[in-house]
């Protein structure tokens, strides 16, 4: 499916994940998830959308969200790569506390 996209361990609960995370931190940072979502890593505090400290939300619900958008949020699918979108849903299914 996302063929250069090494699988990053870590994490059992949150669905198959094969983003990476840590690089994920950074899309989020810059692509101005944090203004619509709270995220206490990310130190974001948006409250446009849900709070994704709270989210139960696994990887592939994350991934289809991201790239469809819906709900409010735009699809990313035409601003991101389909790798900087696995990544960023691997950081919010991985950063949550
Ligand atoms: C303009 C505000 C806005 C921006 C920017 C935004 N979102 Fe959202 N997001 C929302 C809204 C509103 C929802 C709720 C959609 C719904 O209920 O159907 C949502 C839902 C989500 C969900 C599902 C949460 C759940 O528990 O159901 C995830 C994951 C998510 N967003 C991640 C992101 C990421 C990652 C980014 C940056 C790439 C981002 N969002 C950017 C507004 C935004």
């Amino acid at each position: 499916m996302i063929g250069a996209v090494p699988t990053n361990g870590g994490g059992g609960d949150s669905g198959d994940v094969k983003g990476d995370p840590e690089a994920g931190a950074d899309v989020f940072a810059s692509a101005g998830c944090g203004s619509c979502h709270t995220l206490a890593d990310a130190e974001s505090s948006g409250t446009v959308g849900p709070n994704l400290d709270n989210s139960s939300i696994d990887y592939e619900g994350a991934l289809d969200q991201i790239t469809n958008g819906g709900g409010g949020m735009k699809a990313y699918s035409g601003t991101l790569t389909e790798e900087e979108i696995a990544n960023v849903a691997a950081y919010v299914v991985t950063a949550r506390g």
